[in-house]
């Protein structure tokens, strides 16, 4: 059997019509595939419609500021996305005279785009045969050809690598390249693929020997570690509030949130007092305190998980100044406390 004819056949006869599928220019090919590494096809359609909307073309993107573009990613996570999709706009808008490069490796020197995106953008905007290789690729090569090596693991990103290469269809690698992550999506889910009606059935290695669950291998990561966050959220009689921006690498950086005391356990209304620094304690000591939700609220994220509560101090006024909370819905938060703001009845 031909495998790239056949999985071009295939995608031409099931794809899925999605807003990127009816253009080829790049600003809006890298637009969808950075947003797409983040989420999947169905989360990331609407944020995809939104950018497209706000910012038409790279020059509106490039103009807008970090907290605009950050407040439009809100909800997807890992926020240095967005700050590299912005200055990547700012790239192509100040030394690329406003147009997208076009070849695998010029696409390479924008921030934020690596291996993947510069082989997407580049199959389908010019049809430059490069290979793409993500999840879902990773999953349909290990199933049909029976690769056990590590997916995250370098030899296992140089081995499917060149595989996919090699299987490329030169002439179309657009179809070939969207037609392997679609074929990953759609029929060789992770859980219960379509083994019935697919097309490689007949000469798939996991099927064959039973091994469709155990393909493809991924090492087990590091431990996870727990971290304990305490947020102060202050109302004053004026209807003010304390936001800070998140300094520093690490999650969250340049978003905003309440006052934030970490301990490292959880804590009860008194210790939360007793474990503060100087300077919460003496903004806090003297004002009702209230726990908003007795049981944490916890939020996975790849190496840690977050297990947070939030607290209300109702204060005549701030220890020093707020922003009016009426204005709260201006401030690119995480995801987290933005469910909160939600829910909360100010
Ligand atoms: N996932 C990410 N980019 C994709 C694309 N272009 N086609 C199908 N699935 C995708």
């Amino acid at each position: 059997m031909n495998f790239s004819k056949t999985l071009i056949i295939w995608y031409l006869e099931n794809k899925r019509d999605l807003p990127w599928r009816r253009t080829s220019k790049p600003y809006f090919i890298w637009l969808s595939e950075i947003i797409l590494q983040q989420t999947r096809i169905e989360q990331g359609k609407p944020y995809y419609l939104k950018f497209k909307k706000t910012f038409p073309t790279v020059f509106e993107l490039a103009a807008a500021s970090e907290q605009e573009v950050l407040k439009l990613w809100q909800g997807l996570g890992y926020y240095s996305r967005a700050r590299n999709l912005h200055a990547a706009a700012k790239y192509v808008v100040e030394e690329c005279n406003g147009e997208f490069p076009s070849s695998y490796k010029e696409l390479l020197k924008l921030p934020g785009v690596g291996d993947y995106t510069a082989s997407a953008i580049a199959s389908i905007c010019y049809k430059e045969p490069v290979a793409v290789v993500d999840g879902n690729v990773y999953r349909v090569l290990s199933r049909i050809f029976g690769i056990a090596t590590p997916i995250n693991s370098t030899a296992g990103a140089k081995e499917f690598k060149a595989i996919a290469q090699k299987l490329l269809d030169k002439e179309m690698p657009s179809e070939f390249n969207q037609g392997m992550m679609e074929f990953g999506a759609v029929q060789c889910k992770p859980q219960l693929p379509l083994c019935s009606t697919c097309p490689f059935s007949g000469i798939c290695v996991a099927l064959k020997d039973n091994r469709i669950k155990e393909l493809p291998v991924k090492l087990k990561k590091q431990k996870v570690k727990k971290r304990h966050f305490n947020y102060l959220v202050f109302i004053s009689e004026a209807k003010e509030t304390l936001l800070n921006e998140r300094r520093g690498k690490g999650i969250w950086e340049g978003l905003y949130e309440f006052p934030l005391l970490e301990t490292n356990r959880e804590v009860s209304h008194k210790n939360l007092l007793m474990e503060s620094n100087d300077h919460i304690y003496a903004a806090v000591k003297e004002q009702s305190l209230e726990l908003y939700n007795e049981a944490p609220i916890v939020h996975k994220l790849s190496h840690q998980h977050i297990y947070t509560k939030f607290w209300i101090v109702n204060c005549r006024e701030l220890p020093e100044a707020g922003i009016p909370i009426e204005n709260i819905s201006h401030f690119p938060v995480p995801a987290l406390i933005d469910k909160f703001i939600e829910a909360y009845d100010f």
